[in-house]
């Protein structure tokens, strides 16, 4: 039996509280199961920064590049660190230093309840976002000219490469054929962004004909946010630029209950090594007190369960276990609703772990 080494890095805030509900589980299912998982926990985040000035080691980079299968991370960004310099570091180092180029963020609404939409529930709110991760305006190139004076300029540069929009493309369409998906809907701005994002077209439809059992859809992103409003039913699959995928995706986070409830994965597909986190941040507004949401993620690890651990029966239980104290009406505060019964980070997760 072969060990998965597992980096976890509960990081900042309230990932320190979501992250022990999520190991629990993958201890009885790795118990159960009879998976040896070798679950290596860091010490990275801003205590450590403030207490020593170390964000992520290279050894320690290199370390988990050779040696895990996943790296499930909580959350970074503390109040106490305005710059940021530690998150930057730890983040981007993995998603640049591994070339985390898929950012994949599934939106499954588990309950009626937690839709804000009034047609529409748990049978018709179910796909997934492919974001490209490593390219579009969050590159940092760019720069401002006259800075401070009535005549400055500020630039961001938008850069698209075809082998970064082949590659994202590539893996939303093997997630379609993969998963019996029947439909992939590409969003851009090809009508405003000319020169960026006719490539994306343009490699979209070369891309299509190589998948002749799914249904291309170009939209643009404006009307994507649209359709997924009146009518996510028809979406199933979702690929789009950076910038755009970072907002559709809160938007699918809405759709699905909310920050607390989405879950992502960052991964370079063929490669071993992903990352595993819940779409939110460290939310210092109620870090400490106990009330913070871990089912995203809970179902971050369910993610890496199934992606990076090969356990999709696994995963699917945990999923299950999750929907089922959802229907039950468990709820943390940032997703109760009236008629439903208010519990903590520990209550749920406890729950999830009865359930499973
Ligand atoms: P945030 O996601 O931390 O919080 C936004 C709002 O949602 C807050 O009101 C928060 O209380 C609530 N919220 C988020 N997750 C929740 C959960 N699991 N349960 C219940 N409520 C939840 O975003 P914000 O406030 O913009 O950023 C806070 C810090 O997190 C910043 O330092 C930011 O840089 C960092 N951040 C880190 C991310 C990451 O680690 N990948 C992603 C986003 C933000
Ligand atoms: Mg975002």
């Amino acid at each position: 039996m072969s060990t998965h080494r597992i980096a976890v890095i509960p990081g900042d805030g309230i990932g320190k509280e979501v992250i022990p509900e999520a190991v629990a589980l993958l201890q009885l299912v790795a118990s159960r199961r009879g998976l040896a998982l070798d679950l290596w926990h860091l010490d990275l985040g801003a205590d450590r920064y403030l207490r020593d000035g170390t964000t992520l080691p290279r050894e320690v980079f290199e370390e988990i590049r050779d040696t895990c299968d996943g790296i499930l991370l909580g959350a970074m960004g503390d109040p106490r660190v305005p710059s940021n310099d530690h998150a930057r570091d730890i983040l981007f180092g993995f998603r640049f230093g591994l070339e985390l180029y898929a950012n994949v963020r599934p939106v499954r609404c588990l309950d009626d309840r937690l839709s804000p939409l009034k047609s529409f529930g748990a049978r018709d709110i179910d796909f997934v976002v492919f974001r490209e991760n490593t390219e579009g305006v969050y590159v940092n190139v760019g720069g401002q000219v006259r800075r401070g004076t009535p005549d400055e300029i500020a630039i961001n540069e938008d850069i698209n490469t075809r082998k970064g929009v082949d590659r994202i493309l590539r893996a939303a369409f093997e997630h379609a054929k993969a998963n019996g998906k029947t439909r992939v809907h590409m969003a851009d701005k090809s009508n405003a962004m000319k020169h960026a994002h006719e490539l994306w077209l343009r490699a979209f439809r070369e891309m299509a004909k190589e998948y002749p059992g799914i249904e291309a859809v170009h939209v643009y992103v404006d009307a994507l946010c649209l359709y997924m409003v009146q009518d996510p039913s028809r979406i199933q699959v979702i690929v789009t630029n950076n910038l755009f995928g970072d907002i559709v995706t809160d938007l699918g986070a809405a759709l699905q209950g909310g920050l607390g409830m989405a879950g992502s994965m960052n991964a370079h597909p063929g490669r071993r090594c992903a990352l595993f986190e819940p779409v939110h941040g460290s939310a210092p507004d109620i870090a400490g007190k106990g009330v913070a949401n871990p089912l995203a993620t809970i179902l971050s690890a369910a993610m890496m369960l199934r992606f990076s651990l090969n356990q999709e029966e696994a995963a699917q239980r945990i999923e299950a276990a999750v929907q089922k104290v959802l229907v039950q009406g468990l709820r943390t505060p940032d997703i109760y609703s009236e008629g439903t019964t208010k519990v903590g980070t520990a209550q749920m997760g406890d729950a999830v772990l009865a359930a499973l």
